[in-house]
């Protein structure tokens, strides 16, 4: 039986966190340090004329002024910045040219004696332009949006969209029950706490070492060694901690390019931290312009499910995700059809963020949902249950596991969905108006290769190492769990070493993929410590284990012991000392499960109460219950925390996001957390999380991941309760009080 896998442990890293122990990347001090502060361009598209720099230059403390004029070598073509997790196209390369392709993009870094200085000596920067026609709204360019390309390599084989089935058009024109509808989803920025900074250190042998807030160290330390065309060996990249990622630091930043751009240029360690206003020009949830239609049958079954996108990208990069193809997998339905497009804004690209797709994909499809239950007179709940699908619907498949259906009901009854009375604006609390509402969620669970080292020593102590991150999900806590299960120590004798780019392998920390492939990687490697202890073990004097096989031993309190004989066993310190060995280490790479024949996903049911003010439409979310089936739940606490904050997340989607932009000028206007609206405490109320049993045999620890699926379905669920609350359908995110009012 575990001991820590399966319960709530706490976050070892918790005490460090509390205490400011846990450094940030910019929180990593050396004597000399320099620090850059980044010259934003104001125009949205066009070329740099000239940057007088002189004004800047002369203010005392001042020691550089950085711009595509007088910046050290950078590498000349595509493939050098393009990095792990690059869409198709020319990604963005910072002060390369005078080419200005976006509102923000950096055009010169001012690097002075202290943060105060540069950032003084910035505004002091006069840049001239040649200004070009931009254009950054999404509606101004629906009409020029192209079909996203065939893809180029295996990952972006990943988000191409399904292949249809059947004959939609004419099953929809036959339906009986028709719904048709365009739905809207802003740009939405990540917004984490911390911001992006990036400490480049130059060591005394010239050497670099990059603190750097990323997801994926190892694809930094890649980018950064063919950017500035450095020996692999002569730039470490690392991220012991991150305040909050959710996507957007999967892919370099430019200001790392920059820190490690100004340490080159001066032989002097640099830092460059942005601003909150900068941030928005790191990436971004893209906006979506969604048609969904679907041809239902009166009984509640489903005939047809046509899914169409528009998503919004930059000038010089496609990205593109799964957008279309959430629809059709969901649901029991012969006939189906996508059309993913992508359309061109003088933007930076868009990114992932947080259950990327998804998110807003499975808000139309849930949205259009409900809309097609009220036509049915059919509660929305029992939609879903009419068209439940036990095997995935794109391939035919069968799912290693689908506990939707536990979901639903659990879910239903923690929330007293069947005392609804299903007409809108028929339940109310004094002058509020209550509205009960429903959706599914559904996300990857998807398992990447990863190498993982153990070390165990003669001390009964224990150092677990990869170059995967934590961002900020637990997965310090997580793996110090598994292993501590696997070694069969106590979890105060484990170390956990990641976020450093000289550790074993690891791919970016995203898709909710890391907790799956961490721990089995983990379950390998402990194995290969189980199988040189039993080596060592065999080798004694009268050994209790002389004749066990590796599979018939384990590690458990301390000690290997044989199976289901808790007598024949040896504490692993007294096998390291009788062979004289002070340390056992085993470095293993794991690779997924090859289970093609069968899809993979984790599933949320969610159910979501919400009280409207009818004087003034102001709209509150008192109630959400989120149903998960995710496989086996790792820790219970932070499992929860990760479906807590999906679901705060998706009230802000539902109800306060939206990054506005003059189209004018081409540039955000609430650049700041003041403006760009998130949840705050006083929004929310009531959020209970389930995690339904979902054993799943697709690796050896079940695990799915669940630092995803929280979020997706919330934002339906909330919309689908305001329109049971006031009669008023609003499809396009978010749901603010003028539009309930309108
Ligand atoms: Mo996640 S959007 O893959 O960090």
């Amino acid at each position: 039986m575990p001991t820590y896998i399966g319960t709530a442990t706490s976050r070892v890293d918790g005490v460090a966190k509390v205490t400011g122990a846990a450094k940030y990347a910019a929180e990593f001090n050396v004597p000399g340090l320099a620090h850059g502060s980044i010259v934003s361009a104001t125009i949205t598209k066009g070329r740099v004329l000239r940057i007088d720099a002189d004004a800047a230059a002369q203010v005392k403390g001042v020691i550089a002024v950085l711009t595509h004029k007088n910046r050290p070598p950078m590498a000349d073509s595509d493939e050098a910045y393009r990095d792990d997790v690059a869409p198709s196209g020319s990604p963005f390369r910072p002060l390369y040219d005078d080419r200005i392709l976006f509102n923000g993009q950096p055009v010169a870094l001012v690097v002075a004696e202290t943060s105060d200085i540069a950032n003084f000596a910035a505004s002091l920067v006069r840049v001239d332009y040649q200004e070009e026609a931009h254009v950054t709204d999404l509606y101004r360019r629906r009409d020029d949006a192209a079909p996203v390309a065939a893809p180029t390599n295996p990952f972006e084989a990943l988000f191409a969209p399904p292949k249809p089935r059947g004959a939609p058009d004419q099953a929809f024109a036959a339906a009986p029950v028709r719904h048709d509808a365009e739905y809207y989803v802003p740009i939405e920025h990540h917004n984490p706490m911390e911001l992006y900074a990036s400490t480049a250190i130059v060591g005394p042998d010239g050497k670099l070492t990059v603190y750097d807030k990323t997801q994926g160290v190892q694809n930094v330390q890649k980018y950064l060694s063919h950017v500035f065309n450095m020996k692999p060996e002569d730039v470490s990249v690392m991220s012991p901690f991150m305040g909050g990622g959710f996507g957007s630091g999967l892919r370099p930043s430019f200001q790392v390019v920059l820190a490690v751009l100004a340490a080159r240029a001066l032989r002097r360690s640099v830092r460059v931290m942005l601003t909150r206003a900068q941030m928005y020009e790191v990436g971004y949830r893209p906006a979506m312009i969604q048609r969904i239609a679907i041809g239902a049958n009166a009984g509640g079954t489903l005939e047809s499910m046509m899914h169409d996108a528009i998503t919004v990208t930059s000038q010089y990069e496609d990205f593109h995700r799964q957008e279309t193809g959430w629809s059709g997998l969901l649901y029991t339905c012969a006939n189906a059809k996508y059309e993913a497009k992508l359309a061109r804004l003088d933007l930076p690209t868009s990114c992932d963020m947080r259950a990327p797709s998804a998110a807003s994909a499975v808000y139309a499809l849930e949205a259009a949902m409900d809309e097609v239950a009220v036509a049915l007179k059919l509660d929305p709940l029992e939609l879903r249950l009419r068209c439940y699908s036990d095997r995935e619907q794109h391939d035919n498949r069968p799912y290693s596991s689908k506990a939707l259906r536990d979901c639903y009901r659990q879910g239903a009854a923690a929330f007293g969905w069947d005392k609804r009375s299903p007409e809108p604006r028929s339940m109310r609390d004094g002058s509020d108006l209550v509205g009960w509402g429903m959706a599914t969620g559904v996300w990857e669970a998807l398992q990447v290769p990863i190498t993982v080292r153990i070390a165990l020593s003669a001390d009964g102590r224990a150092e677990v190492a990869c170059a995967t991150s934590d961002i900020g999900t637990g997965t310090y806590t997580i793996m110090a769990q598994v292993a501590a299960d696997m070694l069969g120590l106590p979890i105060e004798n484990i170390t956990v070493k990641l976020g450093d780019s000289r550790l074993p392998q690891s791919p970016v920390e995203g898709g909710s993929w890391i907790a799956a492939s961490v721990s089995n990687g983990i379950v390998t490697t402990a194995g290969a410590i189980r199988d040189e202890l039993l080596r060592l073990a065999q080798q004694m004097p009268n050994s209790p284990l002389a004749n066990a096989a590796s599979a018939e031993v384990a590690l458990a309190d301390a000690k290997l012991m044989a199976k289901g004989d808790a007598a024949r066993a040896i504490p692993i310190v007294d096998i390291m000392r009788h062979a004289s060995v002070v340390r056992i280490e085993q470095e293993k790479t794991t690779n997924p499960v090859q289970d093609n024949g069968r899809a993979h996903n984790t599933h949320a049911a969610i159910f979501a109460e919400v009280k409207v003010d009818e004087q003034i439409g102001v709209v509150r979310v008192t109630r959400v219950v989120n149903a998960v089936a995710a496989g086996r739940i790792l820790n219970t606490k932070t499992a929860t925390s990760q479906i807590l904050g999906g679901v705060v997340w998706g009230i802000g989607m539902a109800l306060h996001e939206e990054t506005l932009i003059d189209h004018k000028f081409g540039r955000v206007m609430n650049a700041n957390i003041a403006e760009y609206h998130v949840p705050v405490h006083a929004d929310i109320h009531d959020i209970k999380v389930i995690f339904v049993d979902e054993p799943d045999d697709s690796n050896p620890l079940g695990i799915k991941g669940l630092g995803e699926i929280g979020i997706v379905g919330v934002a339906a669920a909330i919309a689908n309760a305001v329109y049971h609350a006031t009669g008023k359908r609003i499809r396009d995110l978010p749901v603010t009080l003028d539009k309930v009012q309108a």
